[in-house]
């Protein structure tokens, strides 16, 4: 090989060398804002610079504790997102990001606990603490994010919900999604004005009430209690929920809802009892005057083999109902169809249903609905039903 052929390839190697091991490079830009993406926290601490405002580092090969150095050359960032990385956050860790709106923190497998003081005064608006190993936060950690909208800290291991963690921030959207908790302490979320909502589903949850977690003047409008292990619920779940529009109750295990639970909410749009053990509903659970807000119904997969009129009567302004995969008795079911038609209410997301591949109801030698549940029907349907493919799971009418 002639000599310069090799000093230009010699060359071309150290010139890709810098390229490669620089640490920070531009990964996109978006809206004429440059997105970066670091290597590692060290790589951060030499390389960062005041241009950076949108910046990422997705997986160091060692495990830092966040100290508030590494953020010293980066003061004007607004977007920030460390994932499998750290092991914890000192105190202040954030204090030299006065512009910082939106901090995810995730994927972190050796990150545990949060300190009362790591966050400081930062102005961000979006905290995602998502998918860590979190086991413990102490009173106080989110108190001084004035700016706080949304707080996610899904798929941690929490376990219980201590008073004082929450109380008084001003966050309307709060996801405590598959902590495997067992335990809200009462008042834990007072003085949460703002909270619109709360997610609580895949958890082991199996009561709730309302009244006692949070005190008056809140506008909860949405409450996802879907994947716990809910049995029974009544008026104190819901007692005090006066702005509630939308109650996931999904896949629990429950078999009875008490007279007057639904008396509490008289602003429900939206009512999930999707995937339960309902064998009836009683009249008497909904209000008097009925439920004049409710407009989506969802009573799909339970044991219910009939609905009353009562029951009926008390929906006064229902648009959608999904009821497969209920034992109905075909007589009683018919009544059900009857009304619905009359009242213009659509029946969806139970093609499975209406199209003929899985049992839609139980014929009986009944002549009339005489409102009692037969077991034997019941659990030849459940068999039957449970031994076909799942139907489709998430759908709204
Ligand atoms: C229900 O919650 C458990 C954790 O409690 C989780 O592992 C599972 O994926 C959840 N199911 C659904 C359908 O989200
Ligand atoms: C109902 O929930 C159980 C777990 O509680 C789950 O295994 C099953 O797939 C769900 N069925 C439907 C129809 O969603």
């Amino acid at each position: 090989m002639p000599l310069n052929r090799l000093i230009l390839t010699i060359g071309l190697i150290f010139l890709s060398v810098p390229y490669v091991f620089c640490g920070c490079r531009i990964v996109q830009t978006f809206r004429g804002v440059d997105k970066y993406n670091c290597d590692s926290i060290q790589d951060l601490k030499q390389y960062g610079t005041s241009d950076m405002l949108d910046l990422s580092i997705t997986g160091d090969k060692k495990v830092h504790v966040l100290n508030y150095n590494v953020f010293q050359n980066t003061p004007n960032l607004e977007t920030l997102d460390i994932r499998r990385s750290i092991s914890g956050i000192n105190n202040e860790a954030f204090r030299f990001l006065h512009q910082i709106n939106t901090l995810e923190i995730s994927f972190n497998d050796d990150f545990t606990v949060i300190t009362a003081d790591c966050f400081g005064e930062i102005p961000v608006s979006w905290l995602s603490l998502s998918y860590n190993h979190i086991t413990e936060i102490a009173p106080g950690a989110f108190a001084n994010l004035k700016k706080l909208k949304r707080l996610d800290l899904k798929s941690n291991s929490l376990g219980k919900i201590t008073k004082g963690v929450f109380s008084n921030t001003p966050v309307e959207t709060l996801s405590l999604s598959k902590n495997g908790i067992r335990l809200i302490e009462e008042n834990a979320f007072n003085g949460m004005e703002n909270l619109k909502n709360l997610q609580l589903d895949g958890n082991r949850l199996t009561e709730f009430q309302a009244e006692s977690l949070i005190n008056p003047g809140h506008k909860l409008q949405i409450l996802w209690l879907h994947n716990n292990s809910f049995e029974e619920i009544s008026r104190n779940t819901l007692k005090g929920l006066d702005n509630l529009k939308l109650l996931n109750l999904l896949d629990n295990r429950i078999s009875k809802i008490l007279p007057y639970t639904f008396d509490s909410v008289p602003n429900l749009e939206t009512l999930i009892l999707s995937n339960n053990s309902l064998e009836s509903i009683d009249a008497e659970v909904f209000p008097e005057g009925g439920m004049p807000k409710l407009k989506s119904l969802l009573i799909d997969h339970n044991h219910l083999s009939f609905l009353t009129t009562r029951v009926m009567g008390k929906l006064l302004n229902l648009k959608g109902i999904r009821l497969g995969g209920n034992p109905w008795i075909c007589i009683c079911f018919d009544t059900i169809l009857l009304w619905l038609n009359d009242h213009s209410v659509k029946l969806s997301c139970d093609e499975d249903y209406f199209q003929g591949s899985r049992p839609i109801c139980v014929t009986t030698e009944a002549s009339t609905c005489t409102y009692t549940i037969d077991r034997r029907s019941l659990k030849s349907y459940l068999e039957a039903n449970s031994k076909l493919p799942p139907p489709k799971k998430y759908c709204f009418p």
